[in-house]
């Protein structure tokens, strides 16, 4: 029987996460203080869970994952199977073309973004902070922290992108369920919400302006940590244990990508299942490319600037050397809220720079990217969320071309999410322009 699901058991979770910067051609460049106000790695250093701060500057390429950590990535269903996507394939023709994917929409809230939830959490509690202060955009990192909080007997608040908190009534009753405090951002709860809502009682919110919000209401209280969803090296470093279950999975049946795909907002759940073989190309002992698929709504790798920029819409974090559209940048909306931000994190900006990782933006009528949805889910069976649809509409694109061109080619394509919340992006219209 040729096997379509390839699984590992639990005791063969990796024990160390990987981190790529000490492989990095040329380093990666270091975060800056701007010229104005008040420092902002100092305000970080208060703001931030201690041992991740400790990780964002780690030069060390392997890390422990506390076995604490691990319990808890088992007790949420890790490892997560690879499968082959034999019935996409009969659909497309491919005779040349061997396709899998990853399934990090098997996860309690429907996401990857649990994989770096649970240490953020865990190293919270440890560091005795009792409260989780984050911003979301899609809202499934803000149902990750939440469900993170739940399982170490913290609580969470969570400033969430107006456009889409009023767009997701399901996803918001989530969050409360696992007990979180969700806010409108922006909201009345920071001086920069009221300033916005001032300015227009009506604003749609940004993920910069929610991440602005979180910042100044983890200061306003006590034993308040704030956690990241996306681009610092910790996240991407938590999100590694995508790419280390894929390349023993890989192993077991003998075959190996030639094509790593992902969809990519801020870079972690590219980053995820990129890196570690990444890491294997840097070091000479794998060949395989990389594939970021983004929206036209926010296509900060393809058609950003390389630069020093803030993270946020406030300018409350250091300045980071990413391609940015800018930290003021207005994105049109879009159903797959998650790949609207306006940059792309500091270790997949510079491995861009290099020359090892290609992009490609879909239009923000998102008119192919759910067709391609629609193709999974009528082949593989899957529901996956818009954010995913990016990632599967790329895969097939590559495929078809490889196919075309009679090259023997396998792609591996990362899915993000499930679609079960979001599943009024299949049947209405997309609000972005084309
Ligand atoms: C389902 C899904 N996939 C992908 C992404 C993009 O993640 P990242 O910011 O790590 O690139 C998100 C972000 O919210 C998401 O919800």
């Amino acid at each position: 029987m040729a096997l379509e699901q390839i699984a590992l058991r639990p005791e063969e979770l990796p024990r160390k996460w990987y981190n790529v910067v000490p492989d990095i051609p040329g380093g990666l460049p270091p975060p800056k203080e701007p010229q104005d106000g008040e420092s902002r790695m100092a305000a970080l250093q208060r703001r931030l869970v201690g041992e991740c701060l400790r990780q964002e500057a780690s030069t060390d390429r392997w890390v422990d994952i506390p076995e604490g950590v691990r319990e808890l990535y088992i007790h949420a269903g890790r490892p997560r199977p690879l499968y082959r996507a034999r019935r996409l394939e009969e659909r497309l023709h491919l005779r040349k073309v061997r396709i899998y994917y990853k399934r990090e929409d098997l996860s309690p809230t429907g996401s990857h973004k649990v994989n770096t939830a649970l240490p953020q959490a865990y190293y919270a509690a440890k560091e005795g902070k009792q409260t989780l202060v984050t911003e979301t955009g899609a809202g499934q990192w803000g149902t990750a922290l939440a469900y993170a909080a739940r399982m170490m007997g913290l609580k969470s608040v969570v400033f969430w992108v107006r456009a889409v908190y009023d767009w997701k009534p399901e996803r918001r009753t989530l969050m409360e369920l696992y007990g979180a405090v969700v806010h409108a951002s922006p909201s009345g709860e920071t001086p920069f919400g009221r300033k916005l809502l001032a300015e227009n009682p009506a604003h749609p919110g940004s993920l910069g302006i929610a991440v602005s919000e979180g910042l100044e209401f983890t200061d306003l209280g006590k034993d308040r940590v704030y956690c990241l969803g996306s681009v610092l090296n910790h996240v991407l470093l938590h999100q590694s244990i995508v790419g280390l279950e894929a390349i023993e999975q890989f192993k077991l049946i003998d075959d190996s990508p030639d094509l790593v795909v992902a969809c990519l907002g801020g870079g972690s759940n590219f980053g995820g299942i990129a890196l570690p073989f990444m890491g294997e190309v840097l070091q000479g002992r794998r060949r395989c490319e990389f594939l970021a698929a983004q929206s036209a709504a926010a296509p900060s790798l393809s058609k950003g600037e390389y630069r020093y920029d803030h993270g946020d819409t406030a300018g409350h974090t250091p300045l980071m050397m990413m391609y940015t559209l800018g930290h003021e940048a207005t994105m049109v909306p879009i159903k797959a809220d998650g790949l609207r931000y306006h940059a792309a994190a500091p270790i997949v900006s510079a491995l861009r720079k290099q020359g090892y990782v290609g992009t490609v933006a879909y239009p923000a009528d998102e008119v192919a990217v759910f067709e391609a949805a629609k193709t999974f889910l009528e082949t593989e069976g899957w529901l996956i969320a818009g954010e995913s649809a990016h990632a599967v509409r790329a895969g097939i694109d590559e495929a078809l071309k490889f196919e075309a061109k009679g090259e023997e080619k396998c792609i591996l394509i990362n899915i993000s999410g499930h679609g079960f919340l979001d599943i009024d992006a299949y049947r209405t219209k997309s609000p972005g322009p084309g």
